[in-house]
């Protein structure tokens, strides 16, 4: 074998993101924008590490006893993973391309990571695939990216859409979008750090108290009716659940100006539903339209965020794409 091209999905998290963290529930699906990675076999005595999509190279020995340096360093954790499990480390080169803007809430870092360890696996002759890949791809996003809940991970390893809590196995919510709505992202353009909001937003709730208990039990009852609205197709339930869970992330700071702009537009132009999605603070907002409305929103949207797509929800988890032969 002389390579593989492996992907997987990046994602929306419905409901939950933050609340998730301190062990409530979430909704997360997967989207038809995908991470890829292609792993070559080469003759080197290192593994070479390239990322087009972030403009950065590097290349490390093959003990692993240096980093990557920055987001590189994902991938160096995800093979000392696979070397306490018995993988062993070969020679190669790693490309890594993602269709999703990076560090704007829609997983792109979680689907490379996931990408990469299916497609090295599969490059050794024993592919890792569900939980097996996750846990693989989790250990390396944990020490690269301070205390993720492992939602992304979860999902661009198994695709579908779930019902997720921390340290339990993830349900699968069986989503019925009934034909003419549509999900649409809005990317402000803002990059921002998911770890500074995650803790920006800890300190808060703990400052409020009990108060910021109460936010946080509430937020799990929005998950609780958003699993009814999926399952029975009702989207106008739907919609005004995520414009309430847009308001309780506010409250916990996750928010700014960008993001409450495209939510409060999305709200004045029709659309059933709106809200932040992801870590907050910039990155992408998450808006259910009638098909029928979708252009005049996107027009308007358009002159107040970088990027406005329509993506298809709940698409399959990481696959082997190529088998590259020498
Ligand atoms: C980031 O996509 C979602 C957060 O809930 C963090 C996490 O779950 O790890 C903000």
């Amino acid at each position: 074998m002389g390579g593989v091209v492996a992907s997987a999905p990046g994602k929306l998290i419905l409901f939950g993101e933050h609340f998730v963290v301190k062990g409530y529930r979430a909704i997360a699906t997967s989207i038809s924008l995908r991470a890829r990675v292609r792993v070559e076999d080469t003759s080197g005595s290192w593994v070479e590490l390239h990322s087009p999509t972030l403009g950065v190279r590097s290349r490390i020995p093959l003990d692993l006893s240096r980093s990557a340096g920055g987001e590189l360093d994902v991938y160096v954790e995800i093979l000392r993973a696979l070397r306490k499990e018995g993988f062993s480390i070969v020679p190669h080169r790693v490309v890594v391309e993602s269709e999703m803007p990076v560090a704007a809430g829609l997983g792109s870092s979680a689907a490379t990571s996931v990408a990469y360890t299916l497609a090295y696996t599969t490059l050794l002759g024993s592919p890792l695939y569900g939980e097996n890949l996750l846990r693989v791809s989790f250990e390396g996003e944990r020490v690269a990216h301070g205390r993720p809940s492992g939602i992304d991970t979860t999902i661009a390893a198994l695709g579908g859409t779930i019902l997720y809590r921390r340290g339990e196995k993830p349900a699968p919510v069986s989503a019925r979008i009934p034909e003419g709505y549509v999900f649409l992202v809005a990317d402000t353009g803002l990059k921002r750090s998911t770890r500074d909001v995650v803790d920006y937003v800890l300190r808060v709730a703990e400052m409020m108290g009990e108060a910021g208990e109460q936010v946080y039990a509430v937020a799990d009852k929005v998950v609780e009716k958003a699993v009814k609205a999926l399952e029975s197709g009702d989207m106008e339930l739907l919609g005004n659940l995520m414009y309430f869970n847009h308001g309780l992330l506010v409250a916990v700071g996750a928010s700014n100006l960008a993001l409450d702009t495209i939510v409060d537009i999305a709200r004045m132009r029709g659309a059933l539903g709106a809200k932040l999605t992801g870590a907050g603070w910039g990155g992408c907002a998450v808006i259910l339209a009638r098909r029928g409305d979708v252009e005049v929103l996107r027009g308007e949207l358009e002159r107040h965020a970088r990027m406005v797509k329509v993506i298809n929800v709940n698409v399959p988890g990481a696959t082997v794409e190529n088998i590259l032969s020498k």
